[in-house]
């Protein structure tokens, strides 16, 4: 028997590159990204309970509604698929620790973790397969927030190949507290036919992998910069704090540089958030590909 309460951490996802290579007949984005996901995250608690509840807390939470929630809908989803009888009431807590729709896949990391959690608490023993159809049912990033662990992922976001041996990285993440719309930024892409994004090193380390990543694109970083210019400066603040790498992620505004040891990414944490007090800045450390 699963336990009656239990918590699921539910990780920012990181475009550390996402090339935009075309557009389905739909209107949706072909994309090739390279993804990997951090330490920092949400965090979601599951209770079985005498009647549904959905409770919202943690430093962002006063940025979501708690009535239309990829929780939520998740939840529901699961219902429908596998019938009432079997998903009894159920109390969630979203720890909201992530900025909302800030390129960091939070609400798709949140319904990822949501389908995960449901699934054990109501003992429904779904396959990874069927929890992914689910989930892309749901967002195009939720299954690759279902395996949360590098990944390379085509199609718009759900063909995902695992990679093998990617490398752990420390990073800092700065988001300069600005909300961006995805499909807005979509919209305003110029080009969306460009160069795929090739295969990464095998066995990079933190060197290898800037080296590699300085060759690679987020293709929605400069629609991204036309709707919020601090993005830029997010950039600037990273590289003068020596990341080795920059880039945003998704379609922004989060910015991430990648830095050589926990320690350089805390110094570096501490001096933008000295000059920026109101940006979100937190050092972090992404999982590399599992042993
Ligand atoms: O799937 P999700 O709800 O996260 O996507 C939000 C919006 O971003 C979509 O409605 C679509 O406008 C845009 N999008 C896209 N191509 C993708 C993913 C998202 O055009 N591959």
């Amino acid at each position: 028997m699963p336990p009656v309460t239990f918590s699921l951490r539910a990780p920012a996802k990181i475009n550390l590159a996402l090339h935009v290579t075309g557009r389905r007949a739909d209107g949706y984005h072909l994309l090739e990204t390279l993804a990997v996901f951090c330490e920092l995250g949400d965090r979601l608690e599951f209770r079985a309970a005498p009647q549904d509840a959905f409770a919202i807390t943690g430093r962002f939470a006063a940025g979501l509604s708690d009535d239309d929630n990829l929780v939520l809908r998740a939840r529901d989803r699961l219902r429908q698929e596998t019938g009432a009888a079997r998903c009894p009431p159920v109390s969630i807590l979203l720890e909201k620790n992530l900025p909302v729709a800030s390129g960091m896949g939070g609400g798709s990391s949140d319904a990822a973790a949501t389908l995960r959690g449901l699934s054990r608490l109501w003992d429904l023993h779904l396959s990874d397969p069927t929890l992914a159809e689910l989930g892309a049912a749901l967002g195009a990033d939720v299954p690759m927030c279902l395996a949360a662990r590098p990944l390379l992922a085509g199609g718009i976001g759900e063909k995902l190949v695992p990679l093998q041996d990617w490398p752990a990285l420390d990073m800092v993440l700065v988001n300069p507290g600005m909300v961006v719309s995805t499909p807005n930024v979509f919209r305003r892409l110029e080009n969306r036919e460009n160069p795929p994004l090739g295969a990464p090193p095998r066995q990079a380390d933190y060197r290898a992998a800037c080296f590699w990543l300085a060759g690679t694109r987020n293709d929605l970083g400069a629609p991204a910069r036309s709707i919020v210019p601090e993005i830029g400066q997010a950039l600037d603040a990273l590289r003068e704090a020596g990341a080795g790498f920059a880039g945003m992620t998704g379609s922004g505004a989060t910015c991430f540089g990648l830095f050589s040891g926990p320690r350089a990414a805390s110094r570096a944490a501490a001096g933008i958030r000295d000059r920026h007090p109101d940006w979100f800045v937190e050092p972090t450390r992404t999982m590399g590909a599992p042993a």
